[in-house]
């Protein structure tokens, strides 16, 4: 069964708890934490503080995506503050390799992220090290863009190569997913969507999660 991730980019962030109740309780998977810096992409957001303070409040994993430069500075804080998965962008890790054995030591996911322009051969030498690997169907920066659909030519693949060299990595997209784009993630071999103004947008989480998990 296809994985929801709500992002909580587009919660009520001054009913934080709450709503991450709300979508445990709806079905929800992971919940997907994006962190951003103002120099990687154009927008700030949360840091280890936040994810600190949420990490009581779900059994979730948390699944932290880091929109920032020199993430390598940052991934203890991370890991001390409660992250499951951490994820980092290709395009800041000028060691990719040693970033995510990095995280790896410290106990926890790692997974690598990709912007869409960026050709997905350069994640291919990693893809054996690697528990996840996200897609971004949007340039990363702010939720309630438009899907990319490009990008699933890169998503299936990273699919044909995960099962030819047997690998197990999770495929994940993060960007305008909703029921119509979920359906053609699922096709090209997702295994967990996120989902920030589509699941949060609506009254009714669960059926938002429903919804997108059967479309
Ligand atoms: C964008 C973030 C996403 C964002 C997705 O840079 O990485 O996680 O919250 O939002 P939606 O689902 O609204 O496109
Ligand atoms: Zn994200």
């Amino acid at each position: 069964m296809t994985k929801i991730a709500p992002s909580i980019l587009s919660a009520d962030f001054a009913n934080l708890q709450n709503e991450i109740i709300d979508v445990e309780k709806g079905g929800a998977d992971y919940i997907h934490v994006d962190v951003m810096d103002g120099h990687f992409v154009p927008n700030i957001t949360i840091g280890p503080l936040v994810v600190e303070a949420i990490r009581p409040v779900t059994k979730l994993p948390l699944d932290v995506h880091l929109m920032i430069e020199d993430p390598d500075q940052y991934i203890s804080s991370f890991v001390k503050a409660g992250a499951d998965i951490l994820t980092v962008h290709v395009e800041t890790c000028r060691h990719l390799h040693r970033t995510i054995h990095a995280i790896k030591a410290a106990g926890i996911k790692a997974g690598v992220v990709i912007n869409p322009a960026t050709p997905v051969e350069m994640i291919r030498p990693i893809l054996p090290d690697v528990d996840l690997v996200l897609f971004m169907t949007v340039n990363p920066g702010f939720g309630g863009q438009s899907f990319i659909p490009e990008v699933l030519t890169k998503v299936k693949k990273a699919a044909t190569w995960r099962r030819e060299d047997q690998l197990d990595f999770e495929i994940e997209v993060d960007g305008g997913v909703n029921t119509s784009t979920a359906r053609l993630c699922k096709e090209a071999g997702v295994d967990v969507l996120v989902a920030g103004s589509a699941v949060f947008n609506q009254a009714d989480r669960k059926l938002a999660i429903e919804e997108i998990r059967n479309a």
